[in-house]
């Protein structure tokens, strides 16, 4: 059984030999934090806490499983917001320690990553394009469980970019869905910065994009000029595609690998799918279902089966860690 609370879902998931997810509750906390146009951590943590023990109850319940049929819990220690994973971490303890249970801690971005195993059998050594709200990096896996990260953000990650602009042209939050739906009926026209594209390093930038959005939104407010907002999602999605995609070919173009993995919340965006699979012909790309590029314990669970076989349990003083991040290799 596998425990996710990193962010602003409450989820639990039951795993049966390895690959076949038995169940994954997913109990979404969107629709509070709407309103605040972003997640509010203490408000994350009490609906955690609200719903955590349904969750558990309800994924057995859906599996036809027993506590006592369990073999080990699984729970996300990091990255993500502090009182939200400790809800998550202090239930998943309790019923391990009730249970006399092995506890496997899990890095959030490799459950991410993980949730491609449900696509097929991943071929090694892969790299990983994993894009979230809080993330974006390129990572190596040599072996399974053994991640490095090749290349990453050095500020706002792919999908908070998302969501920022999303709030400047007034849409709700998380606007990605939206401005993918709105982006594919505009054009690119507005011809927006794509930093570091030409630049011979797999890093990432974002924050010049979004600036240039929000200055063009608000010159055009000034001067009572009206944006085609299809248009300005057409031409911000082309931005962020076009250096995603550049980057992800430099990448597979210095670590020879057999599986390109494209993981996270963004991973579910129609665009990049789209270039993708017009781009990408010669490593094969396996993307998660979209039902588990979101947040969710059955992606926290196909990752802590790898980390079972090789035994890595922690004791019940595992502590939370909100910045956790895989190790990075310097070019
Ligand atoms: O992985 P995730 O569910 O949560 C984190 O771990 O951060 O990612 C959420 C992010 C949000 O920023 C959301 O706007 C973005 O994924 N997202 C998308 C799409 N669907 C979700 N971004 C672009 N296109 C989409 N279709
Ligand atoms: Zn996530």
């Amino acid at each position: 059984m596998a425990v996710e609370s990193s962010c602003d879902e409450t989820s639990v998931a039951v795993l049966k030999n390895d690959k076949e997810l038995l169940s994954n509750i997913i109990a979404s906390q969107v629709e509070s934090h709407k309103r605040f146009g972003g997640v509010v951590p203490e408000v994350a943590s009490r609906h955690h806490v609200e719903v955590i023990t349904l969750c558990i109850e309800d994924a057995l319940l859906e599996a036809g499983i027993e506590a006592s049929q369990l073999d080990a819990v699984a729970v996300t220690y990091g990255p993500g917001l502090v009182g939200a994973l400790l809800v998550g971490m202090a239930a998943a303890k309790a019923f391990a320690w009730a249970n006399q249970l092995p506890l496997v801690p899990v890095n959030h971005m490799a459950g991410h990553l993980m949730a491609a195993r449900q696509v097929q059998k991943l071929e090694y050594p892969l790299l990983a394009l994993l894009v979230s709200g809080g993330h974006t990096e390129l990572v190596y896996v040599s072996e399974p469980g053994n991640y490095k990260i090749v290349g990453e953000t050095r500020d706002d990650a792919v999908g908070e970019a998302y969501d920022k602009v999303g709030r400047v042209m007034g849409l709700t939050y998380p606007a990605g869905r939206e401005i993918d739906e709105l982006a594919h009926k505009g054009r690119d026209v507005y011809d927006f910065p794509r930093a570091m594209m030409k630049e011979d390093n797999l890093e990432f930038s974002f924050s010049g994009l979004k600036s240039a959005f929000i200055n063009l939104s608000h010159n055009a407010q000034q001067k009572g000029k009206k944006l085609v907002k299809e248009d300005l999602c057409a031409s911000f999605q082309a931005a962020v595609l076009d250096i995603l995609m550049s980057k992800t070919k430099k990448a597979l173009k210095s670590y020879a690998v057999k599986t390109l993995v494209v993981a996270g919340g963004v991973a579910a965006n129609r665009g990049l799918r789209e270039r993708l699979a017009e781009e990408i012909t010669e490593t094969t790309v396996v993307i998660p279902p979209l039902r588990l590029c979101g947040d969710n314990a059955g992606m926290i669970a196909l990752a802590a089966a790898i980390e079972y076989e090789k035994k890595h349990f922690a004791s019940l003083d595992l502590n939370a860690k909100p910045s956790l991040a895989f190790e990075t290799v310097e070019e």
